[in-house]
């Protein structure tokens, strides 16, 4: 049976561990540095955001990582930047779980809107927010890294 949580201080190596594997999933190099420096500024309160962890008995086999972002067009809005299960546990609700929780979180938040990107080749990503009720905007991301 899966826990949903906010993470705790002693969860944070875990929640690091899964983000940093998501990372590698998407084709990424994990940064390790960086990882952390997101994972405290959710965990210290520094910008106001939500760290959850998914436990099977006691280890930690998921976690999301979002931050509130204010939005003149939209309002509140809770950005799901980090999003993975232990591989080993998938399809087994744990996604759900955490989802849930993550949209439980951000109505006692009066969120008004969760927003997430999904890369064009994971379709496994696609078919679970669809399954949940997210729809596609249609937006296109630009970005430009600073030097
Ligand atoms: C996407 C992900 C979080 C799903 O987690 P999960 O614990 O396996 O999902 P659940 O078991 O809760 O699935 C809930 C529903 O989503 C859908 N779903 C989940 N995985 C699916 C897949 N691979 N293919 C099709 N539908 C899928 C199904 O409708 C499923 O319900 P069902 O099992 O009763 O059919 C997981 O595959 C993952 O961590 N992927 C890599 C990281 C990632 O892509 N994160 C999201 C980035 S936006």
């Amino acid at each position: 049976m899966v826990l949903v949580e906010r993470a705790a201080p002693p969860d944070r190596l875990d929640a690091e561990r899964l983000i940093a594997a998501y990372h590698a999933s998407e084709g990424l190099k994990p940064r390790p540095d960086r990882i952390s420096w997101a994972v405290e500024q959710v965990l210290r309160n520094r910008v106001g955001g939500l760290l959850l962890v998914a436990r099977e008995k006691r280890a930690v086999v998921g976690v999301a990582l979002a931050v509130y972002q204010p939005s003149a067009e939209l309002g509140r809005v809770l950005v799901l930047n980090d999003f993975f299960v232990d591989p080993t546990m998938r399809r087994k609700g744990v996604g759900r779980a955490l989802a849930m929780r993550l949209f439980e979180e951000a109505k006692a938040m009066h969120v008004d809107q969760i927003d997430l990107e999904v890369l064009p080749t994971n379709a496994a990503a696609a078919a679970f927010w669809k399954a949940l009720g997210y729809r596609s905007t249609g937006r296109t991301v630009y970005c430009r890294e600073l030097p």
